[in-house]
């Protein structure tokens, strides 16, 4: 008997996305430590945008890496994918954390994330945002635009804590001196982090971390990929573009961009039939990083679909007999 139409299960395009993250890492990985983020950057561009050639999607990169880094990228408007349905917006973040990476230190991850054609937020040039990220305990209480006390006091709430009892995650920059000492003054733990808020907001959606709300300016190519990653786990980021100075401000107004506004997680990403996958390059909270032996390398991923809300830890081992006989990148 034929199954109803809805019930048929469909493709999960997330299990395909993940041999994109896995091969970015295999080849950022050999730069852990190197000092190298130049290279580092090339090498995980490289293998992504092969990998992504193969994927079943018309794709078109949304997200890119680089304006920031001057980094060799995926670069905003370019095709991905064989061409063939559907017609997808990618984010690609190759390398979340290439200082970590280039100095050997934690929590560098590679990610993509794939949504239907034009239901990504495209920020254009604007390189930062403000961010208030959370799991799904804690959803619908946070106001990007409230003071701090006022989020951590709805967040405790939300998840029958004192504040006391919740950890911040916060980017360890000197603009967050403020955010800072206004999350020191509400009596709330606190964990400063040199890199990578795309894990950070992740782990407010994994109760094991013990990490209850990012907040901070970070990257705006972070802040849509971290979306798309929330939207599919249930939890919730909301933004608003942050200028670094006047006349990025006047620019950004001039191309349209409202810095006033606030960007809720819809409108970072508006379909819930959202792709998301990562792999731990060096290792990590969430995941561990790239372990490389004599003939192989082992690799930890997050895979996330949006329509189901499944999330899947998937670790595999890499072999480099057979990987490079049949492979364009020479692992
Ligand atoms: P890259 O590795 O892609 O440069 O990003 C690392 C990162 O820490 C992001 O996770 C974060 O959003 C952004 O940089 C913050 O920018 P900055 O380092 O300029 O404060």
């Amino acid at each position: 008997m034929e199954i109803e139409d809805k019930r048929k299960p469909t493709r999960n395009l997330a299990l395909e996305l993940v041999r994109v993250t896995e091969a970015a890492a295999l080849g950022a990985g050999r730069f852990m430590g190197r000092g190298n983020k130049e290279a580092a950057d090339a090498a995980a561009v490289e293998a992504m945008r092969l990998i992504l050639k193969t994927v079943d999607m018309d794709g078109v990169i949304v997200i890119g890496e680089g304006e920031k880094d001057r980094a060799p990228m995926l670069f905003n408007g370019e095709r991905v994918g064989n061409g063939s349905y559907p017609d997808v917006d990618v984010a690609v973040d190759p390398i979340d954390g290439t200082r970590p990476l280039a100095y050997g230190r934690l929590n560098a991850i590679a990610t993509v994330a794939v949504a239907p054609r034009d239901t990504m937020f495209n920020p254009g040039p604007f390189v930062y945002m403000h961010k208030i990220a959370v799991g799904p305990e804690a959803k619908g209480v946070i106001n990007v635009d409230a003071p701090v006390v006022d989020n951590l006091r709805a967040v405790a709430k939300a998840k029958g804590k004192k504040i006391e009892d919740l950890t911040a995650i916060v980017l360890d920059r000197p603009r967050h001196k403020e955010l800072i000492a206004e999350i020191r003054g509400a009596g709330a733990r606190l964990r400063q982090i040199p890199d990578g808020d795309v894990a950070a907001a992740l782990m407010t959606a994994m109760p094991e971390t013990g990490i209850d709300v990012l907040i901070g300016i970070g990257g705006t190519p972070e802040g849509v990929l971290a979306a798309c990653a929330l939207h599919a786990m249930g939890g919730e980021i909301q933004g608003k573009l942050y200028a670094r100075n006047e006349e990025e401000m006047a620019r950004g107004r001039e191309a349209g961009y409202d810095f006033d506004r606030v960007l809720t997680m819809y409108d970072l990403v508006s379909s819930e039939d959202v792709f998301f996958a990562a792999t731990g390059i060096t290792d990590g909270e969430l995941m561990r990083g790239v372990k490389y032996f004599s003939n192989s390398a082992r690799t930890e991923s997050l895979v996330v679909r949006g329509l189901t809300g499944t999330v899947r830890w998937i670790t595999a081992t890499h072999r480099w007999d057979k990987l490079n006989e049949m492979s364009a990148i020479q692992y």
